[in-house]
């Protein structure tokens, strides 16, 4: 992932290479995403030409799927799982003692760019909740202990 630099040419190529595909604008905006981590803004004309739809559509796909970041991510990102399961396990006091420590709500990033909290639901980890992932790693049984454990030990 490469969350510094994009540019306009690339973006264009990610489009016209899977313009035709099924489902071709999340299938765009999933690329895009991987690839950078988020989805710059100046990508949204780009994405509606290649794919013959309206600026406020290909706007609206992005801001619908709260899984589309229109800003650059923090150098690590948190995410907590909401659902059900890990509700009843406590990740309701979770995500209240992460949000106390890091002073930041879900969707945010903390103001040295070290850490991006946002929500999920359902990290298919059900059995061993509750389950957040910190960038690639997912993580089981978390408590406040665990999660202050784990955000001491990132750069
Ligand atoms: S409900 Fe949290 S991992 Fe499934």
């Amino acid at each position: 992932m490469n969350t510094n630099g994009w540019d306009k040419a690339s973006i264009s190529a990610i489009a016209q290479e899977l313009k035709d595909q099924p489902g071709a604008l999340m299938v765009i905006l999933r690329r895009i995403q991987d690839e950078l981590g988020w989805i710059p803004q100046p990508s949204v004309p780009l994405i509606a030409d290649a794919l013959n739809l309206s600026r406020a559509e290909v706007h609206g796909v992005i801001s619908f799927y709260h899984d589309f970041r229109d800003h650059p991510p923090g150098r690590h990102v948190l995410r907590l799982c909401r659902a059900e399961s890990c509700q009843a396990m406590g990740a309701v006091a979770l995500a209240r003692h992460v949000k106390d420590r890091l002073g930041i709500d879900f969707g945010q990033t903390t103001a040295d760019g070290r850490i991006t909290l946002d929500a999920v639901y359902c990290l298919g980890n059900c059995a061993c909740s509750p389950a957040i992932t910190m960038d690639d790693d997912i993580y089981g049984r978390v408590s406040p202990a665990k999660i202050d454990k784990l955000l001491e030990s990132l750069e």
